[in-house]
């Protein structure tokens, strides 16, 4: 796993199953205000990876593809927190980001937030998210580098390293 620069890393998933193991380990992590910036073409696995996140986060229902609704919220038991799971895959314009109060939802303090085509949002992703990029390389062979800008959620990224990888 080679590190490409101080604030990334990449990985290889082998499988589906692979991806979505990796989602929960970052889902367990997760704190208030986290934000997951996913980028990559369709069927690179955003929504596989996600349903793990909402897996380890803890949501009480089953995250599915959001393409239609765009912005679907989940609540678990634990403390009433939501997880927004946005899918901005048909955004076109600033104004549709506007339509669907992904700044409100951004704003909000005790929420945590994951977006599909996150490349769609403009300058809106915040500089500590946690960036995800996804590529194809094979049937079920997926290319993730994740990244971030800031020094506060690298160290989170480290620790999900830590689990996932032992190192
Ligand atoms: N290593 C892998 N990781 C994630 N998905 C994979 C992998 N290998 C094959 N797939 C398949 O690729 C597709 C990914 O779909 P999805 O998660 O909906 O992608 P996206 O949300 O990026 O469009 C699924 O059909 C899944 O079974
Ligand atoms: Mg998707």
């Amino acid at each position: 796993m080679p590190v490409l620069d101080p604030l990334s890393f990449e990985c290889i998933s082998h499988g589906e199953e692979q991806t979505q193991r990796l989602g929960l380990r970052l889902g367990v992590l997760l704190t208030a205000h986290a934000v997951i910036a996913l980028t990559g073409p369709l069927g690179a696995g955003k929504t596989q990876f996600a349903r793990g996140v909402g897996q380890g986060w803890g949501a009480l229902q089953g995250l599915r593809s959001p393409t239609f609704t765009m912005v679907q919220e989940h609540h678990r038991a634990r403390d009433g927190q939501s997880l927004y799971h946005v899918d901005l895959y048909r955004v076109e314009h600033e104004a549709d980001l506007r339509t669907l109060g992904l700044e409100e939802i951004l704003d909000d303090e005790e929420s945590v937030c994951i977006i599909e085509w996150a490349d769609h949002a403009g300058t809106l992703i915040p500089q500590d998210a946690i960036n995800l990029h996804l590529e194809i390389h094979n049937q079920s062979k997926r290319l993730l580098t994740f990244s971030t800008h800031s020094p506060t959620t690298w160290q989170v990224l480290l620790a999900f390293r830590k689990k996932a990888f032992g190192v």
